[in-house]
């Protein structure tokens, strides 16, 4: 179980464990964090699971493929070199602790 932080725009925070191998989307959409739709159920395919990564956690993070960085060109909110699809990042023990920050428009 890894613990991740979702930090909203307004600055409130969802502390979510979440299950090895359960992404980060999956886990939002099940506790039911605001801002995080996951329109396409985890398919890189709708980029509505948008969020941004704190730089310290980047190198725990698994290689953009090519579908996501496809994808990442489509947010509704700005893409950064922080962005990234929290449906494709499954939850490991090295993201124990992680804050990841909610883009404040998805759709
Ligand atoms: S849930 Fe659709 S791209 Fe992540």
């Amino acid at each position: 179980m890894s613990t991740i932080i979702f930090t909203q725009p307004s600055g409130t925070t969802d502390a979510i464990t979440v299950e090895e191998g359960t992404s980060l989307m999956r886990a939002a959409v099940t506790n039911g964090v605001e801002g995080i739709v996951g329109e396409c159920g985890g398919q890189a395919m709708c980029a509505t699971c948008h969020v941004y990564v704190r730089p310290e956690f980047a190198a725990a993070l698994p290689e953009i493929a090519d579908d996501e960085e496809e994808m990442l060109e489509c947010t509704t909110a700005e893409r950064t070199e922080r962005s990234r699809l929290g449906c494709q990042i499954p939850a490991t023990p090295e993201l124990d602790g992680m804050v990841v920050d909610v883009p404040s428009d998805q759709v």
